[in-house]
């Protein structure tokens, strides 16, 4: 199985238990009690109540410096203290796809803060980001975060600055799903 491409199951089963899961804006998803997330491919079929796809992908914004202060501060995922995740899949609107590359960066990096808020909350919250848009899916991006049970305040003042930003402006659908490790 190719190791870039993963399948995030929601159903009623799998590693991961649903202990929450609000739409902040747009459409709802339906709900689910468990999450499974598997190595998967283009063509796997559906499973569970939904599957959501994404692809491991390369940068598109972060520069040099940023990249290998990210390397060597950020934390894998799997660790074992990390027992609770959030799975927040995420569409931005079709003007902020309409802009230029550099027009973007500038609202993320610039404007937004982005990576530098982000980075003050490494390595407690572990990251991964998933690209989906390319593949015709319902959300452009689907991100997963793990952290420790001690780290979960710290989660949502993070998710606040971002919330607040001029990025977050672009976002027309977002669904935040908490989970706990089973
Ligand atoms: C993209 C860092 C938290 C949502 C990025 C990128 C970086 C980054 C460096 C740019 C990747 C690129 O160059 O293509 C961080 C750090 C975080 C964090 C260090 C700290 C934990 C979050 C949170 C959310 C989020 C909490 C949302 C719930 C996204 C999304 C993108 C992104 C949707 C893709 C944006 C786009 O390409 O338009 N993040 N992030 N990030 N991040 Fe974060």
């Amino acid at each position: 199985m190719n190791k870039t491409i993963f399948d995030f199951i929601g159903g009623n089963i799998g590693e991961w238990k649903v202990t929450s899961m609000v739409a902040l804006k747009g459409e709802p998803i339906e709900s689910i009690s468990h999450i499974k997330k598997i190595s998967s491919s283009l063509i796997s079929s559906n499973k569970g109540i939904w599957t959501l796809k994404g692809i491991v992908s390369n940068l598109r914004y972060t520069e040099k410096e940023d990249k290998d202060k990210l390397v060597a501060i950020q934390e894998d995922l799997g660790r074992s203290e990390a027992t609770l995740a959030a799975f927040i899949p995420i569409r931005k609107s079709e003007a902020w796809w309409n802009l230029a590359q550099d027009e973007r960066r500038k609202i993320m990096e610039n404007k937004s803060q982005h990576t530098q808020t982000g980075m003050k909350y490494l390595p407690a919250i572990a990251r991964k980001l998933f690209h989906s848009r390319d593949i015709g899916e319902p959300f452009d991006f689907l991100t997963w975060f793990e952290y420790a049970p001690d780290d979960a305040a710290a989660f949502e003042e993070l998710l606040e600055a971002l919330r607040k930003t001029e990025e977050w402006n672009y976002v027309d659908r977002e669904i935040d799903i908490r989970l706990v490790r089973i």
